[in-house]
Parts: C-alpha cells; sequence; structure tokens
C-alpha cells in the first residue's frame, strides 16, 4: 500500500518530467504540545505516502509517545527532563492565568522577560545538544536528508538545516507582530489594513487604532532585536563559522507554511512562498463512545455543548470551577466538559465531566450546538470546519488573537476568564446559541473552508514534495532579502531625488536672481541714459 502509493507518486513526478524524485527522506524540528499535534497531521500523511521521517526528538518532549508511531525519533538528551518542562509549562500558566492580571504594566513586563529568558536557556541548550554533538551531526550528514521541516517556536532548526545543507520548510501560526514574517520572511504587513497579530486590532481601523497598530509593530520589532536577534545571532554565527544573524537564516526557509487560511484571515498580501494551510488536521466526525453517545441523544432538542480549556489548563481553582459549573448548570443544553480537577459542588445534572474528549468528533456532532474553547488554533479549526459557534475564553499565546478574528467574523463571542462571572457565561453561551447570526456565519466559514481546490493537508504535502523533488523553491524567493532597509523602502532613491529637487530648485532661484540683477542694471542703464 505504502509503496504503490510511493511508486504512485514517482509515477508522477517522472510523467511530469520533473527529474528524479522518488521517496524521500524527511528531517523534523518540532515545537512542543499543540505545534507538535498540527505537525504530526503532515508528517502521517508524508509518512503515508512512503517518505522516510525521521523526528528530531529532545529528550524533555511531552507531546509524543515514540513506541506508536510510523516515524523513527533521534532522541535528543538534554540537561533537563520532562517534569522540569511540565513545571515550567505550569509556572507559565499559574503566572499567565491567575497572576499577571494583579499585576503592573511593569512587572508584567519584567515577569515577561525573565520567562522568556528561560525559555530561551531551554532552547539553547537544545541546540548545543545536537549542533555541537559531532557524532549525531555526522549521523545525520549521512542520513542525507531532503528536506527539513522546523517550527520556529523553538529555534535551532533553520541552523541544523544550514549546516548539514538541507533545504528547510517552517510550519507555524505566527510570531508575536509578525516580527519573523515581516523582517526575516520578507512578507508585506501595511500597518494601515494588516493588523499585527496580538495587537487586537481588525483590519478595519479608525486613525487612533492605526496609530497604535504602527506602534505595536514598532514595539515588537525592538523587543524581538533585543530579545532575540543579537544573542541568537551571535550563536548562530558561532556555531556556523561565519558571521551572519538569527534573521538572514530564518530568511532561507524555502516555504512557510502557515496554519490559517482566508476563513480566518482578513485579506491581506503575502509571498508565493507563503501558503495558508489551517485546518489541515480537521477530519470528518467519528462516531462516538457509546456511553457518550447515549448521553449525546439525551440532550433531545436542545442539543449539547462541548466545553474544552486544552490540553494544558487541565484544572481550574475551586472557586472557578464551581463559578464555571453553576453556570453551566443553568442552560437547557447537556454539556461534556474536558476537565482533570476537582469536581466541582455545584455541577449540574446536565454537565459530565471527561478526563479526555473526542473534540473534533462531538463538534462534527448533528446535536452540537456550541463549543467554549480557550480559543488553540488547532480547535478553532475544528469548530470552523463543522461549522460551530464558539464562546472564547482566551488565556496566552495566540489564544487572544484567534478569539479577534473570530469575534470579528461574527462567529464568537469573547470572555475575560479573570472577571467572567456565572451569569456571563450563561449569557454568552444563549447568545451564540439562540442568536443565529452566529450559527449562519460560521456556517458560512465552514462553506469557504470545504470549498477550497486542494485541501490544505494535500497543499502542505505538495510543497513539502516539491521543494524534495526540487531541492528548494528558489523561484518563489522574493528580492527583497538582498535589499537593506533603505533599499527596501526606497528611501536611497528618494534622497537621491529630494535632493535632485532641492538642486533643481537652488539653480532655478539662482538663475532667477542672475536675471533680474541683469535686468536691474539693463534699466538702470538705460534710466541713466
Ligand atoms: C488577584 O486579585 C484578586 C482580587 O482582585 C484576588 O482575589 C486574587 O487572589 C489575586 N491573585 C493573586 C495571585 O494575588
Ligand atoms: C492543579 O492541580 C495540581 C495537582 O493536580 C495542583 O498542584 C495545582 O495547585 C492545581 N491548580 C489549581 C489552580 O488549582
Ligand atoms: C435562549 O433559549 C433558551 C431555550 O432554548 C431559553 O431558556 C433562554 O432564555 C433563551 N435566552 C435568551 C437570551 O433569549
Ligand atoms: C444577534 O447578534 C448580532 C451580532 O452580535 C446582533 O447584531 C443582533 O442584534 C443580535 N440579535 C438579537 C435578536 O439579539
Amino acid at each position: 500500500m505504502m509503496s504503490g502509493k510511493c511508486i504512485t507518486v514517482l509515477f508522477l513526478v517522472l510523467g511530469s518530467g520533473l527529474g528524479s524524485g522518488s521517496c524521500g527522506k524527511v528531517l523534523v524540528w518540532p515545537a512542543d504540545n499543540s505545534h507538535w499535534l498540527n505537525v504530526k497531521s503532515i508528517l502521517e500523511e508524508l509518512a503515508d505516502r512512503g517518505h522516510e521521517v525521521t523526528v528530531l526528538l529532545s529528550s524533555s518532549f511531552l507531546g509524543t509517545d515514540p513506541t506508536r508511531s510510523p516515524f523513527n525519533f533521534e532522541v535528543i538528551s538534554v540537561p533537563f527532563t520532562k517534569e522540569d518542562m511540565a513545571s515550567l509549562m505550569e509556572d507559565f500558566l499559574h503566572m499567565w492565568v491567575y497572576e499577571l492580571p494583579n499585576f503592573s504594566y511593569w512587572e508584567t513586563t519584567s515577569r515577561m522577560c525573565n520567562l522568556i529568558s528561560r525559555l530561551v536557556s531551554i532552547n539553547k541548550a537544545t541546540c548545543d545538544s545536537v549542533v555541537w554533538n559531532e557524532e549525531l551531526m555526522k549521523m545525520l550528514r549521512e542520513a542525507a536528508f531532503d528536506i527539513l521541516l522546523a517550527d520556529p517556536l523553538v529555534l535551532g532548526g533553520e541552523l541544523v538545516a544550514e549546516k548539514l545543507g538541507v533545504p528547510f520548510v517552517y510550519t507555524f501560526r505566527f510570531s508575536i507582530g509578525n516580527t519573523v514574517e515581516r523582517l526575516c520572511g520578507g512578507l508585506p504587513a501595511p500597518p494601515s489594513y494588516v493588523p499585527a497579530s496580538m495587537g487586537g486590532q481588525t483590519d478595519r481601523m479608525s486613525f487612533m487604532e492605526r496609530m497604535k497598530n504602527m506602534l505595536f509593530y514598532a514595539l515588537q520589532d525592538v523587543l524581538f532585536h533585543q530579545f532575540f536577534w543579537r544573542e541568537w545571532s551571535q550563536y548562530y554565527s558561532d556555531v556556523l563559522g561565519r558571521p551572519t544573524t538569527l534573521c538572514e537564516t530564518m530568511g532561507k526557509a524555502e516555504m512557510w507554511l502557515i496554519r490559517t487560511y482566508w476563513d480566518f484571515e482578513f485579506p491581506r498580501p503575502f509571498l508565493p512562498n507563503f501558503e495558508f494551510v489551517g485546518g489541515l488536521h480537521c477530519k470528518p466526525a467519528k462516531p462516538l463512545p457509546e456511553e457518550m453517545e447515549e448521553f449525546v441523544q439525551s440532550s433531545g432538542e436542545h442539543g449539547i455543548v462541548v466545553f474544552s480549556l486544552g490540553s494544558m489548563v487541565y484544572n481550574l481553582t475551586e472557586e472557578k470551577s464551581n463559578m464555571v459549573a453553576l453556570a453551566l448548570s443553568q442552560i437547557p443544553q447537556k454539556v461534556l466538559w474536558r476537565y482533570k480537577g476537582k469536581k466541582p459542588e455545584t455541577l449540574g445534572p446536565n454537565t459530565r465531566i471527561y478526563d479526555w474528549i473526542p473534540q473534533n468528533d462531538l463538534l462534527g456532532h448533528p446535536k452540537t450546538k456550541a463549543f467554549i474553547t480557550h480559543g488553540g488554533t488547532n480547535g478553532i479549526y475544528e469548530a470552523i470546519y463543522h461549522g460551530i459557534p464558539m464562546v472564547g475564553i482566551p488565556m496566552f499565546a495566540d489564544q487572544p488573537d484567534n478569539i479577534a478574528h473570530m469575534k470579528a467574523k461574527g462567529m464568537a463571542v469573547e470572555l475575560d476568564f479573570n472577571t467572567m462571572q456565572t451569569q456571563d457565561l450563561i449569557n454568552a453561551l444563549n447568545m451564540v446559541i439562540n442568536n443565529s447570526s452566529y450559527k449562519e456565519n460560521a456556517v458560512r466559514l465552514s462553506e469557504i473552508h470545504h470549498d477550497q481546490p486542494i485541501k490544505p493537508l494535500d497543499r502542505a504535502v505538495f510543497w513539502i514534495e516539491f521543494v524534495m523533488r526540487h531541492k528548494g523553491a528558489k523561484h518563489l524567493r522574493p528580492a527583497a532579502h538582498e535589499l537593506t532597509w533603505y533599499q527596501y523602502h526606497c528611501l536611497d532613491v528618494l534622497a537621491f531625488l529630494l535632493l535632485c529637487a532641492a538642486a533643481a530648485v537652488f539653480i532655478a532661484v539662482r538663475c532667477c536672481l542672475f536675471c533680474c540683477k541683469k535686468c536691474g542694471r539693463i534699466v538702470k542703464k538705460k534710466k541713466t541714459e
């Protein structure tokens, strides 16, 4: 079956005269948690098509069980454990969800900087364990990979690719303020109508909002320079043995596979080497487990609500969980809640708690009326795929931005996790369930999502195979990468033109004065005569 597909691929490749394409060898530099779940869909498809997939896996990686997988795993031993990572995540969540709302702006910033520097040092240690490990590098070089698939949330993939001389492709959602895409990928983003991610604006901005948007871009660029650019540029230069910068290395990505699509994004300019493949992990719903199906059917005409705050937020404080459970107990729908903490006392008979739920299958169930979500990209896309309106309770990372998009598209109501009360949650649920405009918008976006000439997963895999076949995609690379910032904005040309104009004006004025003087003299002469 596998080799059959592979031969088909081979035929297609030979048939279209594209040279010696065969099943390739793919090296993967993954990021953890939900990022891994997304990339795994691509890797499974690649493995299905007969490619050999090898994942460079840090020994502290939380997201996968290497024994049950069609991939090879090359485990990198790093000087910290899974427990360290889990506790770092816990600290991060606790700080973000419970402490930040009480902090002043400066305290928040200093905590964030502290956390970022912890993450950077972990990231660097992971890189160290690969690039300075001669044996591993030799093995990887001899394996002669055709492509490296990297997630820039964890830096280093591009460095390994560069060291191995292998073309690489990025897969990710965004960087804050789109700094990496803009500065390193060359993606144009006019601040007048392309809202900076995490800036909280939509594509229709008033004067003040445009100013805010522009300043947000500028601020993020400064922070990026401060926290990443200098330090990592030095590291990359040391490893590669020649002067380079982080951005220059990142900008060598052959393709950027972005985890969104026009059902989600505001229309904006993009480049031929950016491909929007949002929702590639979505699949039609499968039947539910029997016990669950019975519960869902018992909801009658009111239907069900699916509730999950994602794989990272396991439990809430007792106060919060009681508040949430009380709200849920007061709606006519049945609720399936993914929750691992202590059972709340106010839990109503219409609500059931599960350690884990088959989220995609539930969202695809005809009885599902609404989705209460933290707003992770994977969950958002499952809701778009199945056309389910949502109540968003965003917490961190890309979640506020995702919910802001869904709100602007009329498919979601947003709640603030820190200030919401029982009645807010009830109102929000009633709104998305009773007011048909939310469902209509959800169905409209779902139709847009499904009406594509090529499915997102197939497009992602096509471009990965394309890069393998052609050893890159240089024909899509904009020349912007070779320009300096003042050349890019034509500031040198403007300066030259201004200079010319100034010179012309100067000469004209000089001429005028000269003529006037001459005339004056002639007139005087005539008069004296
Ligand atoms: C934050 O403030 C709220 C009240 O404003 C308080 O209930 C809560 O305990 C505080 N959280 C922390 C971590 O100090
Ligand atoms: C979540 O559960 C863990 C243990 O299961 C506990 O240590 C932690 O305090 C809990 N967090 C909250 C916010 O209740
Ligand atoms: C929404 O509909 C439910 C019944 O399905 C009803 O109990 C609830 O009051 C309605 N809410 C609003 C705001 O109309
Ligand atoms: C339904 O929601 C839309 C969008 O928020 C709003 O404009 C409209 O007034 C709502 N309709 C009702 C009956 O509440």
